[in-house]
């Protein structure tokens, strides 16, 4: 049980203790089970940070120890609604409409003109925002492609996924708070948004409409086998955090399911360049991007 002070600080109460820090043998042995799981990669380095984060679900069971964590987290009878937990726990989920402006240019005055020009036999377009956490980044895809009047009368196939069923719910869902809007312009805030009379805002239907949104793990590599090919895979910000193992084998599995021609686009602050890749990159004005073929 925790309860506030008059300082505002949150304190254990009676009855509850503060588990014992993470020794190394255990740091070793979760780290590895997040890793598995996701791709996620905790360096030596980061030990206090996984610490931290996976702390919060150790208290909250009573556990006195990480020892105690990883058994449940392995053996328990509830592992697998735990370990999603303990992936959100661990997972940086941070996004917002109209993240990273360069790549959008590129998306929009680039790609998408290309692609409309190259697909216009069989008028079908396929994007896939693959580590969407609530959303935004998928929704902003879906307003530039409407906004770009290439596709009507096209099928328009947007996909979206995450490893976390919790931020799949949130995105169907469609309320944003402030956080999300801080480089979307007011314009399109108000275009495309309804306030709910309590600071969230809800998406526009037909945005809604065009998006389809699941649960989807980047490193199950079974998973792929399902999926329909692309145009364009946007995956930013998610690789950030892998293992350089786990992001080789995306990398591989992200370039058979694109089409000949097809774009992958990582955030701003990634590359391939430590990967011998089959991608080639295609400086474009406005973005460098990843493109097959
Ligand atoms: C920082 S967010 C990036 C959101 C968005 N792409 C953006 O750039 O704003 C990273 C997301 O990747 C997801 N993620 C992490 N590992 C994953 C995996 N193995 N498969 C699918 N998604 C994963 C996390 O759950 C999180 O929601």
């Amino acid at each position: 049980m925790t309860s506030l002070t008059d300082s505002g600080e949150f304190i254990l109460g009676l009855g509850a203790r503060r588990a014992a820090e993470m020794s190394e043998d255990i740091f070793l042995r979760l780290r590895d089970l997040i890793y598995d799981a996701s791709g996620i990669y905790f360096s030596a380095e980061s030990r206090a940070t996984l610490e931290r984060r996976l702390r919060p679900r150790v208290e909250a069971l009573g556990f006195e120890s990480f020892e105690q964590y990883d058994t449940h987290l392995r053996f328990g009878p509830a592992r697998h609604d735990e370990l999603q937990l303990a992936l959100d726990s661990v997972a940086v989920q941070e996004t917002y409409f109209f993240r990273e402006e360069s790549a959008l240019r590129a998306f929009r005055e680039e790609m998408l003109p290309e692609i409309a020009e190259r697909r216009s036999g069989e008028r079908l377009l396929r994007v896939w925002s693959a580590g969407c956490s609530t959303g935004e980044e998928a929704y902003t895809l879906a307003m530039l492609v409407l906004e770009s009047g290439l596709f009507e009368g096209w099928r328009v196939e947007l996909s979206a996924s995450d490893l976390l069923q919790r931020v799949i719910t949130e995105a169907r869902r469609g309320f944003y708070a402030e956080k999300s809007f801080r480089t979307i312009a007011p314009e399109r805030r108000e275009k495309y948004f309804t306030p709910r009379g309590d600071g969230t805002f809800l998406v526009a239907e037909p945005l809604r409409a065009m998006v389809d949104f699941g649960c989807f793990n980047l490193v199950d590599s079974r998973s792929f086998d399902a999926r329909p090919d692309f145009d364009i895979i946007f995956c930013r910000n998610v690789m950030l955090y892998f293992g350089t193992d786990a992001r080789r084998r995306t990398i591989a599995a992200f370039h058979r399911q694109l089409r000949e021609g097809g774009y992958l686009v990582l955030g701003a602050s990634e590359s391939l360049f430590t990967l011998d890749t089959p991608f080639r990159l295609a400086r474009l004005r406005h973005d460098l991007v990843y493109q097959k073929g």
